[in-house]
């Protein structure tokens, strides 16, 4: 559909392609202290340097990398974001991860390339369709209503901690088709220390460049909790293999899935692949929900107008799949929370494989590092104007149709597209629906959250809220 729409105007476009400029960085170490200092500021300041903005990685990473001229390509007009994701893909390749990332996902479908990554995919496409996902509502909304459950009238709740908790207990059974259970602290914890090391091998160059055996403190608290963690889904697999009955789950699915070759796939395979969805399918969702009770607790004509139309739509009992269609208004609050505080804030960076000239006229030679970054694209005023406010408006029908194509992209786009799009929205819209028919959400007064951006973008610390029971008569999930 954005297709359809006429390609923005280039400011920068000039067919002899003038050389790309930057910000000043430093000589010997590029834009990495720059990035380090203030991630998010300095990717929005470097708006002002044209389409496509060139970071000089600095001689040390030339003399590592055994390149002359290492540089990062940020893109911020959306036309070239097509043109890398999309319309020539093909010359584009994800980016080596650090070595923490490569332990946690291995080979599943998010790192993967080529027919592999083309053979993976067709086996979760029909998995994640819309209408398959469609079948997980009761489970989302009981999980949901046994978490408010719990929530007494007045009382403060650590609102990150309850979305995580509860977007881990639905992908688990999702992949699983089994409650985690007491299980849920032995993942959430390496889960933890993970962030806080990629964040650490994003910010420092040694820390990247340091390989997991190395016994620093931090990489032996991840090794220990992650091994934990990957001995529960060794176990899992094991357990499902002796399994006398079929389930409807991803590691149902993979344990009858053949590879390129039409062998089954090893436990290794399937473990790598079960890690990918754990940590890609809730972390993302639990932030995006956290961002939305955040901004929600500061608008209040916005949070009126939600209660309004769930009232009418829902009233007191549990949302269903159609009643989806019918909250306009809670998917706008939705969309804008994603386009502000999107969980994916920069894309796995790609690099070049030949020249390629851009739409915007950029050339760039081969071997380039391409930041794509969603926190940057959305928050540009050329294409949403007054970018810092919140406005649920901005994602009305007929405000969509004036949208920049690919300026707004909290799912990525292209041949690696997010696979659990479907899910992700179908989850967050019924537990929004669910916690915001039931109660109203204030910020504890006093608290400066503001985004931190590690594996995915989280809040700087717990997100404290005050939890207000909204007047409905008690209700009774069987009447969904
Ligand atoms: C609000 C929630 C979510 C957001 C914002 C999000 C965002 C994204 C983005 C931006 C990508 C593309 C990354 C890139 O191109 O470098 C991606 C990929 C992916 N996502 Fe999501 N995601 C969300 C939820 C989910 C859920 C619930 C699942 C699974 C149940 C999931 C599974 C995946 C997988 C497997 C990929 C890799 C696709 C590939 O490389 O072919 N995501 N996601």
């Amino acid at each position: 559909m954005l297709d359809e729409r006429p390609e923005p105007r280039m400011t920068d476009q000039n067919p002899l392609s003038p050389p790309l400029s930057g910000p000043p960085v430093s000589r010997w170490l590029g834009c990495f202290p720059e990035l380090r200092r203030d991630t998010l500021g300095f990717l929005l300041h470097c708006q002002a340097y044209g389409d496509v903005v060139k970071l000089p990685m600095g001689l040390v990473v030339n003399l590592l990398l055994r390149q002359r001229d290492a540089a990062m390509y940020v893109l911020n007009h959306p036309a070239d974001v097509k043109h890398v994701l999309m319309t020539n893909q093909d010359n584009y390749k994800k980016a080596l991860v650090p070595p923490v990332e490569s332990r946690i996902f291995g080979q599943g479908v998010l790192h993967t390339e080529g027919e592999t990554h083309h053979c993976q995919r067709r086996l979760f496409l029909p998995f994640f369709h819309g209408n398959h996902v469609t079948a997980y509502t009761d489970l989302i909304t009981r999980k949901t209503y046994d978490l408010v459950g719990h929530w007494q009238d007045g009382t403060t709740v650590a609102i990150d901690h309850e979305m995580a908790y509860l977007t881990l207990s639905v992908i688990w059974r999702l992949l699983f088709g089994r409650d985690a259970g007491s299980e849920a602290d032995t993942i959430r914890k390496p889960i933890a220390v993970g962030q806080s090391l990629i964040k650490l091998q994003y910010d420092s160059l040694l820390a990247s460049f340091t390989p997991l055996w190395v016994p620093t403190t931090l990489h032996r608290r991840f090794t220990r909790n992650f091994c934990a963690m990957e001995a529960m889904i060794h176990r899992s697999i094991h357990q499902r293999r002796m399994a006398t009955h079929q389930y409807d789950d991803v590691l149902e699915l993979l344990l009858a899935a053949r590879d390129t070759e039409g062998r089954p796939l090893g436990d290794e395979e399937i473990r790598d692949e079960l890690m990918t969805f754990l940590l890609a399918g809730h972390e993302t969702t639990a932030n995006a929900l956290t961002w939305t009770w955040f901004l929600l607790s500061q608008f209040r004509s916005v949070r009126e107008r939600l209660t309004q139309e769930l009232n009418e739509v829902v009233g007191d009992r549990l949302p269903t799949a159609t009643d989806i269609a019918r909250l306009p208004y809670t998917k706008m609050i939705w969309d804008e929370s994603l386009r502000l505080y999107p969980p994916a804030w920069a894309l796995h960076n790609r690099v070049s494989h030949a020249e390629d000239r851009l739409p915007s006229g950029a050339v760039l030679p081969p071997n380039a590092a391409i930041f794509i970054s969603p926190w940057n694209l959305h928050r540009n005023p050329r294409w949403f104007p007054d970018p810092n406010r919140f406005d649920p408006e901005r994602f009305s029908e007929e405000a969509k149709r004036t949208h920049t194509p690919y300026s707004y992209i909290p799912f990525g786009t292209g041949g690696r597209r997010c696979l659990g799009e479907s899910f992700a929205e179908l989850e967050g819209l019924l537990i929004l629906a669910t916690v915001a028919s039931r109660f109203q959400l204030r910020l504890v007064e006093g608290q400066t959250v503001l985004p931190d951006p590690a594996m995915t973008l989280r809040p700087n610390c717990p997100v404290r809220m005050i939890v207000q029971r909204i007047d409905v008569s008690e209700p009774h999930p069987a009447v969904a």
